[in-house]
């Protein structure tokens, strides 16, 4: 028999209770999300319910309004959350969160940087992955978003999560964590970052940075090359199809979230130590001026693609296996 956890903000299970959150759907798929208080009233827009009506009650049942509309219950899930929550800046999205915590590889106990902390999305999901007994210091450089942060993430946990700090300053500033596991950064300029991760990082450490443009992730890939701390990057991005399944009718969705943005992983390096030769010579035209030298630089697949002839057990640096 498994540990049990006491139900709360944070292990969101169990009957519904005064001060849960929930999301109540209508037939049109409308979603309204409220906050159970004992006594009080929700208003639809045609008739109203109690809060009673859901309290005590298991999660997955419908309740009527005065009006005779049926809303579906439920705890909103983080993705929904993350996604309805109020902003400061652009939140990165679930779809993007999801690869970060399997591509930054955060595991619980992690000890984990991120800036900026923007909304505060990233942090709630860094912050489900690392758990109780690993550390999230996050670092903003607007006090107004900060706060928004701040809210937002104490809002989904039920108050101050234990694994959290929040820092008011820019990461290159304002660091004053080393021997971290892992740095996400989700900010315009990440490549103003690099020798603050780089002295932060444990050596096998990973930084993962977020951009949305192509710009952007050049500039942190060729900035991780010439760092020397890092091995070879690995860029990527990721996209989500959904898909319409109703009898005959399967086929994708019409519409879906063409660009969020770009991923771009690599480990730290033990200190000393240079990244090993690029077996492939850079395309020709990849770099300014070619002299040959960039042998030891890239290899001109910009593409963030894992090249095609690499196969399983031979990946190269950088690149996970094909
Ligand atoms: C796109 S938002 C981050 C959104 C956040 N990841 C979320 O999911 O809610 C980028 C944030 O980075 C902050 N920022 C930019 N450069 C920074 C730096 N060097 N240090 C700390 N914060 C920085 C900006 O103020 C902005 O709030």
């Amino acid at each position: 028999m498994s540990a049990t956890h006491e139900p709360g903000p944070r292990t969101p299970h169990g009957t519904l209770r005064d001060g849960d959150q929930v999301q109540l759907t209508d037939p049109k798929g409308r979603i309204n999300t409220i906050t159970l208080q004992t006594g009080k009233q929700w208003h639809g827009h045609k008739g109203y319910l109690q809060h009673d009506e859901i309290i005590g009650r298991p999660e997955g049942i419908v309740v009527r309004s005065t009006g005779g509309i049926d809303y579906l219950v439920f705890r909103p899930l983080l993705q929904d959350f993350a996604v309805r929550m109020p902003r400061g800046a652009a939140v990165v999205y679930p779809k993007d969160a999801g690869q970060i915590i399997a591509m930054a590889d955060i595991f619980p106990g992690a000890r984990v940087v991120e800036a900026g902390a923007g909304s505060g999305a990233l942090s709630c999901f860094l912050l489900r992955a690392v758990g109780e007994h690993g550390t999230l210091s996050s670092y903003e450089r607007r006090e107004d978003f900060a706060e928004v942060a701040r809210k937002n993430v104490e809002k989904f946990f039920g108050g101050p999560h234990p694994s959290w700090k929040l820092t008011v300053g820019s990461l290159e500033d304002a660091i004053t964590e080393t021997d971290v596991d892992r740095v996400v950064l989700d900010m315009l300029a990440p490549w103003e970052c690099l020798d603050a991760v780089g002295k932060a990082l444990v050596p096998g450490g990973l930084v993962c940075a977020y951009v949305a443009t192509t710009t952007q992730m050049s500039r942190v890939v060729e900035g991780l090359r010439e760092h020397g701390s890092f091995a070879e990057p690995y860029a990527f991005e990721t996209m989500v199809r959904s898909w319409h399944v109703e009898g005959l009718a399967v086929r994708p969705d019409h519409r879906m979230v063409g660009h969020t943005g770009f991923l771009i992983t690599a480990r730290r390096l033990a200190d000393g130590v240079t990244p090993p030769l690029r077996r492939r010579r850079p395309a020709k035209g990849a770099y300014p001026e070619t002299t040959g030298n960039e042998l030891t630089t890239g290899d001109g697949n910009t593409s963030a693609t894992p090249p095609a002839d690499v196969t399983a057990g031979e990946s190269e640096i950088g690149s996970p296996p094909a």
